[in-house]
């Protein structure tokens, strides 16, 4: 695709310099990877991996090949970025360092406290106006510290940052567990919880147990319906959500030349849904065909160099990976993922079959495309063409249509080529650019709390209460174009690859597969300029005003150390059965008001968990058999003076990188969670705040422990004392007879994670380090 000729608003960025990854640097540390390592083959991702680190020898030397799995890397990260939500969070752990500057390039995207309802019109300045205190919050933190801040309406953080920061060998975090988008780009962008963005934010080096690599292999060329979003729904239908956990999926093979730059940051965004630490593609023509659209060509001639030079953005060729699958992109047919988690795949051919087995709903009641995932300008093209098809056969929408597109950008260019209104002219409506209705902010009126309802969005995620905050909404993900289809039938078992809908002229109507162009033949638009960042100079004398009466904002205060001898008497809040996502742990919705304010979002801790011995929801019993919320329950002991642990099952902390799911059950008293696995992010979000994350020796040991029962750690205070080393138990009191018995444990510390907890949480560690 070429560069566009002509765009008027086509210009190389002032801070190109910046946004462009320091290819000299970590070229020159990839030749000291090879020469520590030898003659091994690096994947992709390890070549980027490696020569961000810290210290090349300190972390390779001397493994003997054992590193993925098992060495622990210290990373020099390039950028970090943060939405809203999850930036308040990461600023008030950031101020309590007392730095005038970010170390790292950085920025704050507005997007996540965004209402979808009646249209961006008018949803934008409402939002605007009921976040106010938060967004003058960020902006003003902002500017004080020399970060980024992309206004409310310029768009969602992973499309602002594939389109001005991602680039192909840059290595960055992101406070959001939809980062690895960048991926599409060839960067590895990783999703964090807001402490680990301050170890970047303050020049700390970045902690990761080095990832294993799963290699998928492309084959084929996707044609018809088909498209990359198929790809990661077979994916993680073969995955399922824990299946990528550990792991970096790294795509190769002829397949991935295929595919646009906007196709792999959809397959790399939802990356996340298998658990992946991220997921990434190799320096291919369309990723310059990208950064030229995006006027950034200088960074693609960069990168073409570093890639001639020292072979440095793709694979080498004896490049060995842990686990293998391959995806023949030619036989890829479209898939429909759910309900209530992202790896229910079913293939659309059998859709139809599956939902009357389940007895799912036969109507939708809506149809959402758009999102960080899918609102690429050939997303929308391909979903535009089937709006055109349909209305050339007097065709509207049987439900509810709403269009999300990711950015200002991607907006501007659509009304220019006249996207937005063919799908406003269908009865769509297009909300601001923002998450709404992907985050839980969908104010809906068609149906109420407790209605069992089915909507299709191209969205990533799909947990109970995900979109509206009903849990009865069952929420199936497909391609924006098989949404697009659907939303014509209105009837959940309707093929638009084979089925007809019938017409006003009577005769029957069959859609065309999609197409439309990848990028826009006259180049994007910027759109309003006033929703851009400006410079990002430190501005030492900005105020950055938290009120002492406000409800949404408040300073955070140190949590205590750990103290000096093993935990005695802790008490089991909650046994949890079944999913526990960070939704289920601390809900995103009407809650997103309160992210800068532990002690109010503390209120929602826990309250989608399932309680094990009672099937209740939010449902906790005190010894004497009193009833609680669960937020309430961890109160009345914490004001009692007494410390709790929780215990889970399996892919504890699964979702999101948010934070508050560590930090809340920190604040409440929460010393430990118990469970028989975890989600990376979650435990070492739990590690950071200096909760211990510890999992079953053997899974059936679940059954041993209820709620109440009494617990003593036994070995814990010596293992974090020897940073790591060292076996736990945990002795048991059943609180039916007082028997004892003793459950051996597991753990994931590394030296630097065992020193958070004994601090009272990293940020603790960092602030006595920086202190000293
Ligand atoms: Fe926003 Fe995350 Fe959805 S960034 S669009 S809430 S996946």
């Amino acid at each position: 695709f070429a560069t566009p000729a002509t765009n008027s608003n086509f210009s190389v960025h002032p801070e190109i310099a910046t946004r462009t990854p320091p290819y000299g640097k970590l070229t020159k540390n990839l030749t000291e990877v090879r020469r520590v390592l030898g003659t091994q083959g690096l994947t992709l991702a390890e070549k980027i991996l490696y020569s961000h680190l810290d210290n090349v020898e300190d972390a390779l030397g001397g493994r003997n090949g054992k590193i993925r799995g098992e060495a622990y890397l210290k990373l020099k990260v390039d950028r970090v970025a943060m939405q809203d939500a999850s930036a308040q969070m990461a600023l008030l752990q950031f101020m309590t360092c007392g730095l005038g500057g970010t170390a790292v390039p950085a920025s704050i995207h507005c997007d996540h406290m965004i209402v979808g309802e009646k249209g961006a019109d008018v949803d934008l300045p409402k939002s605007i106006e009921s976040n106010k205190e938060v967004f003058n919050f960020l902006e003003s933190a902002a500017k004080k510290f020399g970060i980024q801040f992309w206004a409310p309406g310029s768009g969602i953080i992973h499309q602002i940052v594939l389109e001005n920061y991602a680039a192909p060998g840059l290595m960055m975090l992101g406070t959001d567990s939809h980062t690895p988008n960048g991926g599409g780009l060839g960067a590895i962008a990783i999703g964090v919880g807001g402490a680990d963005a301050v170890d970047a934010l303050v020049d700390a080096p970045w902690e990761l147990r080095a990832p294993k690599i799963l290699g998928v292999r492309l084959e084929g060329e996707l044609s018809g319906w088909a498209t990359p979003k198929d790809v990661i729904l077979n994916l993680a239908g073969q995955l399922t959500v824990r299946g990528g956990t550990g792991y970096i999926i790294e795509y190769y093979g002829p397949g991935v030349q295929t595919l646009s730059c906007t196709g792999m940051a959809t397959i790399c965004n939802m990356g996340a849904e298998v658990g992946a630490t991220t997921s990434l593609f190799p320096f291919t023509p369309k990723m310059t065909s990208y950064l030229n659209s995006t006027r950034r060509a200088p960074i693609a001639e960069a990168a073409e160099e570093a890639n001639k030079s020292h072979n440095f953005l793709r694979a080498d060729t004896n490049a060995a990976y842990d686990q293998v699958i391959t995806i023949n992109l030619s036989e890829l047919e479209p898939h429909i993922n759910g309900p209530f988690t992202p790896d229910l795949s079913t293939p659309l051919s059998k859709f139809k079959d599956v939902v009357k087995e389940n007895e799912w709903p036969e109507q939708l009641s809506a149809g959402l495309i758009g999102s960080c995932t899918n609102s690429s300008y050939q997303d929308m093209l391909r979903a535009e063409d089937l709006v055109k098809q349909a209305a050339a056969a007097g065709l509207k929408p049987r439900v509810d249509f709403f269009v999300t597109p990711g950015s200002e950008q991607i907006r501007a260019t659509l009304e220019r080529d006249e996207t937005l209104d063919v799908f406003e002219k269908a009865g769509g409506t297009v909300l601001a650019n923002a998450c709404g209705p992907c985050i839980g902010q969908w104010k809906r009126s068609d149906i109420s709390k407790g209605d069992t309802n089915a909507i299709l969005t191209s969205y990533n995620r799909n947990f109970r209460a995900r979109n509206d905050g009903n849990s009865q909404t069952m929420n199936f993900l497909a391609s924006p174009e098989i949404v697009t289809a659907m939303i014509y039938s209105g009837d959940m078992s309707f093929n638009p690859i084979t089925d007809t809908l019938p017409t006003p002229s009577g005769q029957p109507f069959q859609f065309s597969a999609p197409s439309g162009s990848e990028l826009p033949s006259q180049g994007f638009e910027l759109g309003n300029l006033a929703l851009f960042p400006s410079d990002s100079t430190p501005s030492p004398s900005t105020p950055v005003v938290v009120s002492p009466t406000s409800s949404r904002l408040a300073l955070l205060e140190p949590f205590e150390p750990f103290g000096s001898t093993d935990l005695k008497g802790l008490k089991v809040l909650l046994k949890v059965k079944g999913k526990c996502t960070t939704d289920h742990i601390s809900a995103a919705g009407s809650w997103l008001k309160y992210k800068g304010h532990l002690e109010n979002i503390s209120n929602n801790t826990l309250i989608g968990a399932m309680n094990a011995e009672t099937g209740e929801v939010n449902k906790a019993y005190d010894a004497n058999g009193d009833a609680f919320s669960v937020p309430d329950l961890a109160r009345r002991w914490k004001a009692q003076g007494l410390s709790w642990l929780v215990v889970a099952e399996n892919n504890y902390g699964e979702g999101s990188a948010r934070e508050h799911a560590a930090l809340q059950p920190r604040y409440l008293g929460g010393k430990i969670i118990l469970a028989k696995s975890f989600a990376r992010i979650h435990e070492t979000n739990l590690k950071k705040q200096g909760v211990v994350p510890l999992t079953f020796a053997s899974e059936a040991d679940y059954n041993l422990i209820g709620s109440c029962d009494s617990v003593d750690t036994v070995g814990l205070y010596d293992m974090l004392v020897n940073r790591g080393d060292g076996e736990v138990f945990l002795d048991v009191t059943k609180k039916e007879d007082g028997s004892r018995h003793r459950i051996p444990v597991k753990h994931t510390f590394s030296k630097d994670q065992a020193g958070f907890v004994l601090a009272g949480s990293a940020l603790n560690l960092l602030s006595k380090k920086a202190a000293t």
